[in-house]
């Protein structure tokens, strides 16, 4: 469910206009609703309620200053996978125990980051990790809490780039190591491997996957306390996939999830972590563009608009559905026709949707690329020297902008030159 609705004809972000906005900050910008985000986390916890659980929010999916003190505020913790994601976690007052931290090539500098804000723990993916991240705590004088992340090798059924608990992903230690690496981790000095962890695959739409490799993760916990080891939280990682298509996809909501969850948790006694991305941001982020031209070609209509595959790559990397409106409501008889949304991109795979049956568009109407909260601003790119596009957030009737767009002499003066072309 998002905040996104036509009212008297035209479409807002909760109680503010799209349309408005557009006047405002100029096209194309990204729009969010807190009232969505702070649904979706709401809903997400309420499905644990009664349980002992660390919700850390994903923020790799949209990690906007304003999106991470919105859900902070709210109690959110955070899952981060850079120095940079874990600086603006605590820039936006994230405590550290309240944020852990995942990705499998971590550099030192990382894990000394991570030791000095005392995070919740790290998630672990290899054996050199684990000895690097013990000569880190040795040298800091800190003991790093460690959850090591298991690869079940378990097809999530989703898009193959974003699966990532299959054997041949590289992601995670092989589930027939782990036993021995728990006994690895424990052996060395500085780390407390005290959690489990996993995160097979992103925008999963099929809770059986789920069901399956969260039962390893059962057995796991219980072969682990048999050999001895401490084990407080197990980590479930995120997944959660979200409705890109209204009229097509139905992803599982949160209470069958945590039914799942609950049930390979069940008398294990653990703090329950999660980390989900897609589900609290995907559905509260409008990307909204301006119609440039409309082009009629031999084979088909090309739509031309001013946001490209440099603000959203997800339709070109993923092949994703987004689905379009456009901002002015279309009338009951519009004609409505197939086009290709196009950007200003200088490639063949610039495209925001192809073949898309729309109301007929003009040059100058508005369209808002729906669910692009998620993987949308975080992924943008000047290619082609395009400037980033600016972030708009709206509050009930308020709005403001959450981070400006930037200059062209920004744009141009983060270069800078050698001596040997300017004669210095
Ligand atoms: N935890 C870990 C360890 C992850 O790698 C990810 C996502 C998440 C949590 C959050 O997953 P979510 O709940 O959002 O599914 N750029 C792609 C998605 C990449 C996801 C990477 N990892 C896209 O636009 O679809």
């Amino acid at each position: 469910m998002h905040h996104f609705a036509y009212k008297t004809g035209v479409l807002h972000a909760e109680g503010v206009s799209l349309a408005a906005i557009a006047d405002e900050v100029g096209t194309p910008f990204y729009c969010y609703s807190s009232a969505t985000l702070e649904r979706h986390y709401q809903v997400f916890q309420a499905a644990f309620a009664g349980s002992q659980t660390l919700i850390c929010y994903s923020v790799k999916a949209n990690s906007n200053q304003a999106v991470l003190m919105t859900l902070g505020q709210l109690g959110a913790g955070m899952d981060v996978v850079s120095e940079g994601e874990l600086r603006r976690a605590i820039a936006a007052g994230i405590p550290g125990e309240r944020i852990v931290f995942s990705g499998v090539g971590k550099t030192a500098d990382e894990m000394a980051a991570g030791l000095a804000h005392d995070i919740y723990a790290f998630n672990a993916e290899s054996r050199g990790e684990l000895e690097q991240l013990s000569a880190v705590a040795q040298q800091s004088g800190k003991t790093a809490r460690v959850a090591l992340r298991v690869n079940p090798d378990v097809d999530p059924k989703t898009h193959h780039k974003i699966a990532t608990g299959r054997a041949e992903d590289k992601f995670g230690i092989p589930w027939s190591e782990s036993l021995e690496l728990y006994d690895v981790a424990s052996q060395l000095p500085g780390l407390s491997p005290v959690g489990v962890h996993m995160h097979i695959g992103s925008q999963i739409i099929d809770l059986e996957p789920f069901e399956r490799a969260f039962a390893l993760l059962r057995e796991l916990v219980q072969d682990l306390r048999g050999s001895g080891h401490e084990i407080e939280f197990i980590n479930f990682g995120g997944g959660l996939g979200v409705p890109y298509r209204s009229d097509a996809e139905t992803p599982p909501d949160p209470e069958a999830y945590a039914a799942i969850v609950l049930k390979a948790a069940q008398d294990l006694d653990c703090r329950l972590l999660f980390e989900p991305g897609r589900m609290i941001a995907g559905n509260a982020g409008v990307l909204v563009s301006r119609v440039l031209y409309v082009k009629p070609g031999p084979t088909k209509t090309f739509t031309i608009v001013d946001a490209g595959m440099n603000d959203l790559i997800r339709p070109t990397l993923y092949g994703a559905h987004h689905e379009i409106w456009p901002v002015t409501e279309a009338q009951a008889n519009a004609t409505v026709a197939a086009t290709d949304v196009v950007g200003p991109v200088c490639e063949t795979g610039d495209f925001l949707a192809l073949d898309r049956e729309l109301p007929e568009l003009q040059a100058g109407d508005l369209i808002a690329v729906l669910t692009a909260g998620a993987y949308g601003a975080v992924q943008a790119s000047s290619y082609n020297s395009r400037l980033l596009v600016p972030e708009v957030m709206v509050r009930g009737d308020a709005h403001a902008v959450i981070r400006a767009r930037p200059s062209y002499e920004r744009l141009i003066g983060a270069d800078t030159l050698p001596g040997w072309l300017t004669g210095t």
